[in-house]
């Protein structure tokens, strides 16, 4: 199986890269700090690396272009970011790269592959990981919440949409999770409180190969 993941050079979608490479996955691994994605690479044998900031239109083009030479039948959309404060504080360049990052690049990315999978009449699936943060308003992350919120709602709808011709679009909201999403949206290095949660995947992919099979 090839899988196409985002934001693969660090935390969350590290982990489900190792978890893939575990599994013998053709990985695609997509992120833009190029040493760390290619450690990962290294680390996961994975098939090829696309150095891509998506918050610009150059780097999400460059990413579809790369869709359309693998046809992976998995899509991770795992790359994101969110930023601590009131929405006064930010900039207003800053709140157009996460609108970019969060909500823009998963629609493109996910319409592509859905795109490409149903013309070339294949299965597949199309993972956004989203937050728990988009089940609520958040104040002081809120176009964080809002833009996990989008994407929620989004996937349920394209699944919908797309599952019919054989395309699944699965959402996974997780609560916080230790990774250094926490240190850059703090701009600081930030101890975690509450429930916090190890990075790790085992569920997920034995879902998700459940679900390339068609079986139960
Ligand atoms: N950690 C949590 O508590 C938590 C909870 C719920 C949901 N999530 C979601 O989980 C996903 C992964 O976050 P994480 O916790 O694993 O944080 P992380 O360790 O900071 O990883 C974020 C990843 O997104 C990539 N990324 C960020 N901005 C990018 C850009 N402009 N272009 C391309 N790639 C970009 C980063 O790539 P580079 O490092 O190469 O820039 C990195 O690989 C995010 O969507 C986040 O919203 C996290």
């Amino acid at each position: 199986m090839k899988v196409f993941i985002t934001g693969a050079s660090s935390g969350i979608g590290e982990a489900v890269a190792r978890l893939f490479a575990s599994r013998h996955a053709q990985l695609i691994l997509c992120g833009r700090d190029q040493g760390r994605l290619e450690r990962v690479a290294r680390e996961t044998c994975a098939r090829r690396v696309v150095s891509a900031d998506l918050s610009q239109e150059a780097g999400q083009e460059e990413v579809l272009k790369v869709l359309r030479e693998e046809l992976p039948e998995l899509i991770i959309n795992n790359a994101g970011f969110g930023f601590y404060g009131e929405t006064l504080h930010v900039s207003w360049e800053e709140q157009k790269r996460l609108i970019e990052v969060n909500m823009l690049a998963p629609l493109r990315i996910a319409s592509e592959g859905a795109r490409l999978l149903i013309e070339s009449k294949r299965r597949g699936t199309i993972v956004n990981i989203s937050s728990l943060a988009g089940e609520y308003p958040t104040p002081g992350m809120s176009l964080y919440g809002a833009s996990k919120a989008f994407l929620t709602h989004l996937s349920e709808a394209l699944d919908t949409e797309w599952a019919p011709q054989g395309v699944r679009v699965l959402v996974s909201c997780p609560g916080m999770v230790r990774t250094s999403f926490a240190t850059r949206a703090a701009g600081q290095e930030v101890e975690l409180g509450g429930v916090v949660y190890d990075v790790c995947g085992q569920g997920c992919a034995a879902d998700l190969e459940t679900d390339q099979t068609g079986e139960e």
